[in-house]
Formats: C-alpha cells, sequence, structure tokens
C-alpha cells in the first residue's frame, strides 16, 4: 500500500520524505491556498514539491469546462513529469478525463462520493480515483463503505484506476483502507504522524533506558 501526504507544505512533505514512507503528495486548491500568502511564486512552489517528492503529486485544476481543464491540465503537467492532474467529477471532468488520457497525461478524478461516479471515471480514463471518505463520515454515512464497494467493483471487471483513500481525518481510517485493499491512502501530515505513536512503544523504550542507566557502565566490554 502507498502513503500519500495530503499538503502542500513543504516543511511537512520535507519531513515526511525523511522517514522513508511518503511514495507521492497531494493538493487542491484548498490547500495550495493556505501556503501561497504574499508574494509566494506558485510555480517555483510547487516545483520545490515536485523536486522533493520521488513520486505522483496530484495538482487539481480549478477550470469547470472541459475545455479549459484541459488546458490547465496540460499546463500543469508542463511543471514537471511527476504531475498527475486532479480533475473533479462532474461530466465536464469525464470530458477532460478522456482527452487526458489521449494525450497521456496521468489523472486523478477527485470528489467521489459514489460508486457509479467511481466507476464513470474508470471508464472514461482515470489512472486514480480520490473517494472522500471524511466528508461522507461528516454527513453521518459511511466513507470506508464506499471504498470496500469500489474495491470490490473494480476488482469484479479488472479496472486498474488505482484508489487513493482521500478526506483522511484519523489512523482508523488509514488501517481501514489497507485491510479493504485500497491502493492508496493520502493524508494530513498530522495523520501520518500519528501513525506511529503508541504508549506502549514510549512506556517500554523508558523502562528499557531506565534499566540501562541503572547498571554499571565500567563491567562492560565495549
Ligand atoms: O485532497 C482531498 C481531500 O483529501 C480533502 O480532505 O479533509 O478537506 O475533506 P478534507
Amino acid at each position: 500500500m502507498k502513503f500519500f501526504l495530503d499538503t502542500a507544505n513543504i516543511a511537512e512533505i520535507e519531513e515526511g520524505v525523511s522517514w522513508g514512507c511518503v511514495d507521492g503528495v497531494t493538493t487542491n486548491p484548498t490547500l495550495i491556498s493556505k501556503e501561497l500568502t504574499g508574494n509566494t511564486d506558485f510555480k517555483k512552489h510547487v516545483r520545490k514539491i515536485l523536486s522533493l517528492v520521488n513520486g505522483p503529486v496530484s495538482l487539481e485544476v480549478t477550470a469547470t469546462s472541459a475545455k479549459e481543464m484541459v488546458e490547465e491540465g496540460k499546463r500543469l503537467k508542463k511543471l514537471g513529469d511527476n504531475v498527475v492532474v486532479k480533475i473533479p467529477a462532474t461530466v465536464d471532468g469525464l470530458k477532460a478525463l478522456k482527452v487526458l488520457r489521449e494525450l497521456k497525461i496521468d489523472t486523478n478524478a477527485t470528489l467521489v462520493f459514489s460508486v457509479n461516479q467511481a466507476l464513470m471515471v474508470s471508464k472514461a480514463g482515470a489512472n486514480y480515483v480520490s473517494p472522500f471518505v471524511g466528508r461522507l463520515d461528516d454527513i453521518s454515512e459511511d466513507g470506508m463503505s464506499l471504498v470496500e464497494d469500489i474495491r470490490e467493483v473494480y476488482d469484479n471487471f479488472g479496472l486498474e484506476t488505482k484508489i487513493i483513500v482521500a478526506s483522511i481525518r484519523h489512523p482508523v481510517h488509514v488501517k481501514d483502507a489497507a485491510l479493504i485493499g485500497a491502493d492508496i491512502a493520502t493524508m494530513p501530515f498530522d495523520v501520518f504522524r500519528k501513525l506511529m505513536n503508541h504508549p506502549k512503544t514510549d512506556e517500554g523504550l523508558k523502562r528499557f533506558l531506565d534499566d540501562w542507566h541503572k547498571i554499571d557502565k565500567s563491567k562492560l566490554m565495549f
């Protein structure tokens, strides 16, 4: 299973990459807008992210018509080889996915909330699909059961679109995504950091070191 960071923050990406567990990054207009304050250069910021990550980086279009999405997607792709163009799951989005596939530009269909949307974007040629689990949980639906259903349907028909579990809010979402067999979990840095937390690890390490410091080190052979 692959782990992506869902952030446009350079420090978070640098830190995550240094842990050796980051396979890619996803962004969206909200995440990018948080980082672009004052006179930040968008292209420079994005190129920095692309250089830090040895894997796909999703950049989302802000256009809403198919024609403009394709043009924006082509411009985004020029920023780096590892750019994946994120396209919203609308009818215009389907048309843009089809054209971008013909242009051999990788795509990630975003804002997916139903199995039927997931089927449609896969048929239109999306390389990745992003079901938003947290936002479904927010409205008292079961986000992870959508992931389960998409996995089953894609497997039924041998569809190769990779499932990115998105809108992850906590570590249990990551564990559940892995158990279901989702290809990728994309998560905020805060969730990524929590994946390694365990009080018994901290407690055990403290006890080992406390015991170690009790002994007379002069009797050790090394
Ligand atoms: O990047 C898309 C998705 O992960 C956004 O998550 O927390 O804004 O619902 P959230």
